[in-house]
Formats: structure tokens, sequence, C-alpha cells
């Protein structure tokens, strides 16, 4: 242990000035002072990127929106002080992004059952199949993936290649990279039909690439040449079946299945694209877990999508790939069991969100200042009935003189995606359906309450 005298330490002082010791009181002050701050704005989720606020333009997927800035912590804490003292009349409602945090429920009954455990030194390598195409790629995953598609009979995956990414939203970069002509003088034109799912134009534009850029919706895309057109099906925002609207020789599609799962809408067939997109967000409910996959016909298509990951990030969490495996298997073990008892993860989510839908026709029908899509009921080839699609999202229209509906509703409390950001009018919004129990009952009520 040192020990100084008081000799030693006078010595010791007598190097510094007066002036030096101040200029050090100050710096001690100054640093105590951000301390302060920081925990205090950590405290209230600011230093969180979930919450960071934009100042222009419409938000990706998960950044809340100006207003959701304030009050993601509340309305997506189930025992928020602030809840319990304003009562729920006061609390704002985050519904902007879609969080699907409707599935912890179900989860939560599996307990143990989806429980994995990953020693310190298992899986440290940055390769999973060095002689697969996705070098990447876990077999587990991929195994299971295709377990999945097969028993929910959603899509082809024979003479197909899996490419996994973090997230959809990486896998769709991927893609439009792998697409992309590179003997073209200008970027190829992305388009998508709106309403199109706001992050599209975001996505493709943030680094100004000289491969691709956005061009807007695709109904009005008149320009000569070759161009990607992105067909969401069902549709995020409004959750209509979806079909290429361009329908040009020179057309690349990229089909974004993110929705296609019987919670949401009848499978009538298993989907056939050249390249379709899936994702763990919004078919388990693990948008945390950042997982998703393409299933790619063409060999080189599928190389490039490759490449882009391992220049991107090379290669993707395989403890993320192996939890997700395992929910996969959970749930087609879910599936194949099925005795009708509730245990299966589809009727359990496809229940809750016929439940969800019934309350919010029924609170817009009380209301009488809002509309919601209707939709032709089909035969579900999985579920074994006819119903309407249920989508992840509600896009509620707002009627009559209410020419921002982002704004009215936000005057309610109720924070929502306005359509400009979806490329249509602002008369619409887009609701999200799969928050927590407790947030979408609230929220539900408050509509139903809603009069000019
Ligand atoms: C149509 C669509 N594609 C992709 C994504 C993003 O999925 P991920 O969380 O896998 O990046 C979303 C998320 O909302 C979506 O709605």
């Amino acid at each position: 242990m040192l020990q100084f005298s008081l000799r030693e330490m006078a010595k010791f002082l007598s190097v510094f000035s007066v002036r030096n010791l101040l200029v050090l009181s100050l710096a001690l002050n100054v640093s105590l002072v951000l301390r302060v701050l920081v925990s205090h704005d950590s405290q209230n989720g600011s230093f969180n990127g979930f919450f960071i606020e934009k100042q222009n333009g419409p938000q990706e997927e998960a950044h809340a929106s100006k207003g959701a800035r304030l009050s993601s912590s509340v309305s997506s804490s189930s025992s928020s002080p602030l809840t319990t003292a304003q009562g729920d009349q006061d609390r704002v409602i985050n519904l902007d992004h879609g969080d699907p945090t409707m599935y912890e429920n179900y989860w939560q009954k599996k307990g143990d059952e989806t429980t994995i455990v990953i020693p310190g030194w298992q899986f440290m390598s940055y390769f999973s199949d060095p002689r697969s195409l996705c070098w990447f790629l876990e077999p587990e995953f991929a195994k299971q993936v295709v377990r999945l598609h097969k028993v929910v009979g959603n899509a082809v995956t024979e003479n197909r290649h899996i490419v996994v990414g973090t997230g959809s939203t990486q896998i769709f970069q991927a893609a439009l990279y792998a697409l992309s002509p590179r003997t073209e003088a200008e970027p190829i034109s992305v388009v998508s039909a709106a309403p199109y799912y706001s992050s599209y134009p975001l996505i493709t534009d943030c680094l100004k690439s000289g491969l691709y850029k956005w061009a807007g919706d695709a109904r009005s895309f008149s320009k000569n040449g070759p161009y990607i057109e992105l067909v969401t099906s069902p549709n995020n925002p409004d959750g209509f079946v979806r079909h290429s609207v361009v329908n040009r020789s020179e057309g690349i599609l990229i089909h974004d299945l993110a929705y296609y799962w019987p919670q949401y809408t009848p499978i009538s067939s298993p989907a056939n694209y050249d390249l379709m997109l899936f994702t763990v967000s919004k078919s388990t409910g693990h948008a945390g877990m950042r997982i998703g996959w393409a299933l790619v016909k063409d060999e080189d298509v599928a190389k490039r999508m490759t490449k882009y990951i391992e220049l991107n990030t090379i290669g993707v969490s395989k403890d993320s790939q192996l939890r997700a495996a395992t929910i996969l298997k959970v749930i087609s073990n879910s599936c194949e069991r099925s005795d009708g008892e509730g245990d299966s993860f589809f009727e359990f989510s496809y229940h809750l969100m016929a439940k969800r839908w019934k309350q919010l026709r029924e609170a817009v029908h009380q209301s009488g200042l809002f509309s919601v899509p209707d939709f032709p009921p089909q035969f579900c080839n999985f579920l074994n009935r006819v119903f309407e699609p249920q989508p992840a999202f509600a896009w509620v229209k707002c009627e009559g003189e209410i020419e921002d509906c982002e704004s009215f509703l936000r005057g309610k409390k109720i924070l929502t995606r306005g359509g400009k950001h979806f490329g249509v009018s602002p008369k619409y919004v887009r609701i999200s359906m799969l928050d927590r129990d407790k947030n979408y009952d609230t929220f539900v009520e408050r509509m139903s309450m809603i009069q000019s």
C-alpha cells in the first residue's frame, strides 16, 4: 500500500500553481454535472437509440416518431408508475411501430421448451458451413426454416437457396445489391405500389447508392428500362394481398412475405416466386432476435446476397440463428401435435388477431369517425377454414373533415403513423395491432369513445 508523508504531499502539491488547481476543480465539477445529466436522461430512455428522434421525414419501422419519443416507455411498460398515477385515460398509447409484443404471452407459457444454453466455447468461429453457398447459415436454422414452410404450406422451398440475414431489413438490402445491374450508367429504379412499407424508401436511399435508387409509387412508374419492384403480400400497411403492378419485361421482383402467415391471412397456396423474404419478427414475434431469411431461386443472386452480408456484417449472429431454430422447431412441433387444445402457435395467434379485429371493427362502428378496410374471405389450407384477413396493422381512415388523421389521433394520445409516410393521403394512418393486451384494449376503448 502507498503511504504519503505530509512533507511528500506538500512537495507534490507545490508542483501545481493555484491556477492549475482551479482548472482541475472546474473540470471535476463539470464532469460531475454531466454524470448527473446522463444518468437522468438514460433513466428517461433518451439514450436508448430506440427513442432517438428524427427531425425530418418518415421514421423507420422501429424508430419512434416525434410524439412517440415522450411516451414509448409509458405505453410499453405494463407497470409504469406514471400509468397508475394518471389512469388509463391520460396514458399515451404508442402504436406507431409494429413491435410484436402481443406474442409474449404465448412464449411465456411455453416456459423452458424454448430455452437454449450456449457454452462460452461453442459457436465461436465466423463460419457455420464453409462448403455451403451461404457459409454463415447455421444448418439447424436452415433445417427448421424448410420444415416450418412445409408444415404451414406458405412457400416452396425445393430448389431454393436459403440466405440468412440480420432481420429481413438486411436481407432486403442484400437483395437490392444482388439484383442491381453493374453495367448501367444510372442506378436502377426501385418501386412499390402505394401505400408501401414506409421503410423501403428510407433504406433504399440511405447510402445514396450508385447501384439503385428509390423511384416511388409503382403505379405511376413510367420510365423505360430495368427496374426492381417490391411486392409486399399481405401488404404493410393496408393488409391486402398483392401482385406486381408494373408488369414490364425488364422488371425484377422482390416478394416481401413477412406477413404471409396464417394468423394474418388465409394461406391459399405455397408462394413460388424467384426471391421471397421472411422474418421471425412478424411470424413468431421475435423482432429482437434480428433474424430474417430469403428463399432464392437463382444461384448467382443467392451468391451475391451472401457476398453483401459478408461485406456488411461478415455473417449473421450464430446465437440468434440457433435461438430462432429452436423457436421455429417449437412452432412446427406445436402445429403437428395440435389437438385443438390451443397449444398450436398459429391457432393461438389466429384467435388473438380475430379477437382484436372484432374489437376494432366494433370501436370504429361505435365512433362513426373512422373506417377500416373490408377484406374478402378466403379458404386457408393450413387452418382448414374460411376467414377474412386480419392484418398486423390496421389501415384506418379518418372520415369527414379530418385531414390529418395522425395529428388528430395524437391529440387523443394515440400515436400512429400517417399516410404520407406510405406515399398516400394524411387522411390515413397505420396502427399496430401487435401490442400488448393492456395497450391494445385501452386503444380500442378510447377509439370507440372518440366523437366528432
Ligand atoms: C413488410 C416488412 N418487411 C420487412 C420488415 C422488417 O423485418 P425485420 O424486423 O426482420 O428487419 C417489416 C417490419 O415491420 C415489414 O413490415
